[in-house]
């Protein structure tokens, strides 16, 4: 083969990944050295149109809140104060956390590594992206955004008990082999990303991959799902599809519930 040709049968991940018709934003990448930690984080100059993504999706899921997200994610929104009309610094997000929590934030490049995105997650640290999704893709984006990342989960971290249960969680996740890392993104999936709580009178959302979406949240809370109390051995057991709304969800009592059951869980497999 004359150089400079590349050889068609030698596939890049993302070249694979397009013919094979998993979108190639959705392959975890391998952080290759540091990533910018809260002060580091430069202010991306973002085109008109990022921060009008950013206000229609905010407007949007604002409006679902009151009387569906639990009361600590609804006063972390308070506490992060987002500015509605252009996207957040991650900086300042960051600042507000480590006086909160003693979180910081890093900017990632793309959906990365488990084993990178754990290890940030034990030193207290939140991996978030900082760009948004194209004007197309304002219902459903299957890729990580800054939408998600600061939308979804950040309120959530300036709480103590939510966030303790996270750097466990990274902890346990980084020393977790085989079946039990099944589980651990098992019960990811059904606390961090779709987790529901008794919010003393009635059912709330918790879960980033709601609140970030307009059509989980009026899901979540309708009569279509089947909504079952917090036990660690029925979620690791449970089987999801990633790709449509969810039929089960599981409901916490409290944010200390979850801290302690995962706790009392990983300490009784060895993971901590
Ligand atoms: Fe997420």
């Amino acid at each position: 083969m004359k150089e400079g040709i590349k050889d068609p049968k030698i596939l890049s991940a993302y070249e694979k990944a397009a013919k094979e018709g998993i979108d190639p934003r959705c392959i975890p990448k391998k952080l290759d050295g540091p990533v910018p930690i809260g002060d580091e984080i430069n202010y991306p100059i973002y085109p008109q149109s990022d921060n009008d993504n950013w206000k229609f999706l905010y407007d949007r899921q604002t409006d679902f809140l009151p009387g569906r997200a639990c009361n600590e994610y609804l006063e972390g929104i308070e506490k992060l104060k987002f500015t509605p009309d252009k996207i957040p610094a991650l900086k300042d997000l960051s600042n507000i956390f480590r006086q909160a929590t003693g979180w910081r934030i890093a900017r990632v490049p793309s959906l990365i590594d488990p084993n990178d995105f754990f290890e940030l997650l034990r030193q207290k640290i939140f991996p978030s992206t900082d760009y948004i999704r194209g004007t197309d893709e304002l219902d459903y984006t299957p890729a990580p955004d800054c939408f998600h990342d600061m939308f979804g989960h950040m309120p959530l971290l300036t709480n103590k008990n939510f966030a303790s249960f996270y750097q466990t969680f990274g902890e346990a996740a980084l020393n977790a082999e085989g079946m039990d890392s099944k589980y651990l993104e098992t019960f990811h999936w059904f606390t961090v990303e779709f987790g529901l709580i008794k919010n003393p009178d009635e059912l709330r959302i918790y879960g980033a991959g709601i609140l970030s979406s307009k059509e989980e949240v009026q899901h979540s809370l309708s009569d279509a799902v089947e909504v079952v109390d917090f036990n660690v051995e029925k979620i690791i057991h449970q089987d999801y599809d990633v790709w449509h709304l969810q039929p089960i969800l599981f409901a916490i009592e409290s944010f200390e519930q979850l801290e302690e059951g995962f706790r009392d869980w990983t300490k009784s497999k060895g993971l901590k």
